[in-house]
């Protein structure tokens, strides 16, 4: 008797914890959300484009009807633009006159090209609504967002108010602010750490590989010459059947249990020595993660909660805001490169680059 009221409760402790923290009616943006870079704010369109949130949510929904995959690519797409240089739209930009650009760089060969014709495609669409108000980089944040959303992960809102950069990085800068696969979480730890970004932010947006795929350059450091301990068994084996040498560019899904939905598995993964990435399994096996792994792996609402953080912090890396940069014509160049015809540079092969 006496356990059974004390289960009851214990129930009785978790449901009103869990409404105090989940319901939404309880949650402040300020408790949500980090602080507001200045210059974004939440209805930065409310009348310039009242219409923009959901104009692209029902493109979105079209395009991944077509193919969810796209969704893994433009969150890809939102994370690899705020990494280098700022969120800033400069992934977004083709190799000009002055050299070639981000994307041509080994990181960002294997972006998902759908995802770059999505975001032009819906710069069209809300420019025919709007006019020329809405910055590529904002595009990008929004799609990223919808990506998760539409996929079955949190939904959370995005401060609004980037501008376009008017270049674009090195190949040199953009290797050394993407960070590479092979890094354990030491080398993880100290990229996020440029970045304003601690362990929990780190943990909750390596979360993105909930979603997605990886090539075989990607992983095959685990495979050979020699197989990573840190791979089950039964994982591992799989693995060699999909890249079986060592210059296979064949690719498979990062998260094995459910490659297309945004749900907290990939951490259920980790716990299971089945993460894709060494930088995906270090997190399990560093001390300094492994617990934040553990928790999102049991709870996914607490996941969400920090994902959103994290992402939001992100997203306001660098921006440019207020009339700074500008608002482009064409997500894929300048508005003075526009002008001129864009010289087309040859790209590696997709999935290809080790780096
Ligand atoms: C923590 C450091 C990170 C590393 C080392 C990393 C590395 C990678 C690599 C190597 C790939 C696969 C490339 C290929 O072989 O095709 C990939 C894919 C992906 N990454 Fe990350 N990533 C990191 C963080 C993030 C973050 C912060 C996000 C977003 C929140 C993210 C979202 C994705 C998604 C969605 C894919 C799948 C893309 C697709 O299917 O087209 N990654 N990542």
């Amino acid at each position: 008797m006496a356990s059974i009221t004390s289960s009851l409760s214990s129930l009785l402790f978790l449901a009103t914890s869990s409404l105090l923290l989940h319901g939404s009616s309880h949650v402040t943006k300020a408790q949500t959300y980090p602080p507001l870079v200045q210059g974004l704010s939440w209805d930065f369109y409310e009348s310039s484009c009242p219409s923009l949130e959901y104009a692209i949510r029902n493109h979105l929904r079209q395009v991944f009807n077509d193919s969810i995959a796209v969704a893994a690519g433009l969150l890809r797409l939102h994370f690899h633009d705020c990494f280098v240089q700022g969120c800033d739209g400069s992934v977004l930009l083709e190799g000009s006159a002055s050299g070639p650009s981000e994307q041509d760089a080994p990181p960002n060969l294997s972006l998902q090209p759908a995802a770059f014709k999505t975001i032009n495609d819906l710069r069209g669409i809300i420019e025919s609504q709007c006019g020329r108000v809405v910055s590529c980089a904002d595009i990008t944040a929004l799609a990223a967002r919808d990506a998760v959303y539409l996929s079955g992960g949190p939904y959370y809102d995005v401060p609004l108010g980037r501008r376009d950069g008017l270049s674009f990085a090195t190949r040199n800068q953009t290797l050394a602010n993407i960070p590479s696969p092979r890094l354990n979480t030491s080398g993880l730890l100290t990229s996020f750490a440029t970045k304003n970004l601690n362990a929990a932010d780190l943990v909750a947006l390596s979360g993105g590989h909930t979603i997605g795929i990886g090539h075989c350059p990607s992983f095959t450091n685990r495979l050979y010459p020699t197989q990573d301990p840190a791979l089950d068994e039964t994982f591992a084996n799989n693995l060699y059947e999909i890249c079986p040498a060592s210059n296979s560019t064949n690719a498979t899904v990062l998260d094995i249990r459910s490659p297309n939905n945004f749900d907290n598995n990939y951490f259920v993964d980790l716990l299971n020595r089945q993460g894709l990435f060494t930088s995906d399994q270090d997190l399990y096996t560093d001390s300094r993660t492994r617990e934040i792994v553990t928790s999102f792996a049991v709870d996914q609402n607490l996941f969400f909660e920090k994902f959103i953080y994290a992402i939001t912090k992100m997203g306001q890396l660098s921006v440019l805001t207020g009339t700074e940069g500008e608002i482009r014509a064409n997500c894929s160049v300048t508005n003075s490169d526009s002008l001129f015809l864009p010289r087309s540079v040859e790209k590696e092969e997709i999935g290809l680059a080790k780096w």
